[in-house]
């Protein structure tokens, strides 16, 4: 073993965690982030990585059903904690989240990078009551931001999606 391979065998340490309901058990380097053990450790390549600094919003996941930016978030400190990205909020049979369904509906995307954590986004929005006004619906998805500019439709699909959720 080289020197640094040695390095990098000691640097290395093992997060298990559960992503989508399924439980994995990762080695990885100790600076991975969430995001990369997402995308380049599991092929979760759904979660997107924008800006990898914390501005845009692309990399949006739920952590325990709160949003985190995955490019923030170590994953060494994700032990034990329960994932969900946007792969995971189609029911098991493939039928779309209603989110999902809505950002169709109304057209919400134009070239889609952003669109994984919008949705992401929008699923924790509707569940923290953040749905009263089109004006709070911006204000509450402001991390997420769409260079395409689709925010008049992103509110009407989060409008949608929340008509139907809170029924
Ligand atoms: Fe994480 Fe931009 S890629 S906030
Ligand atoms: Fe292109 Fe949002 S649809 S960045």
């Amino acid at each position: 073993m080289t020197t640094q391979s040695a390095e990098l065998a000691s640097d290395s340490l093992n997060t298990k965690l559960t992503i989508n309901d399924q439980v994995y058990d990762v080695t990885h380097q100790a600076r991975v982030t969430l995001l990369d053990l997402l995308r380049e450790h599991l092929g979760l390549t759904g979660t997107k990585k924008g800006c990898n600094e914390g501005a845009c919003g692309a990399c949006t996941v739920l952590m325990d059903g709160q949003r985190v930016n995955a490019c923030m978030t170590l994953a060494a400190s994700c032990s034990g904690k329960s994932v969900t990205t946007v792969e995971g909020l189609a029911g098991p049979d493939g039928t779309l989240h209603a989110v999902q369904t809505a950002f169709i509906d109304q057209d919400a995307f134009q070239c889609g990078y952003c669109t994984p954590g919008q949705i992401v986004s929008a699923v924790a929005c509707i569940r923290e009551g953040h749905t009263g006004s089109s004006e709070e619906i911006s204000e509450w998805m402001s991390g997420n931001i769409c260079r395409c500019a689709a925010y008049p439709q992103i509110v009407a699909a989060v409008e949608q999606a929340a008509a139907q959720l809170e029924d």
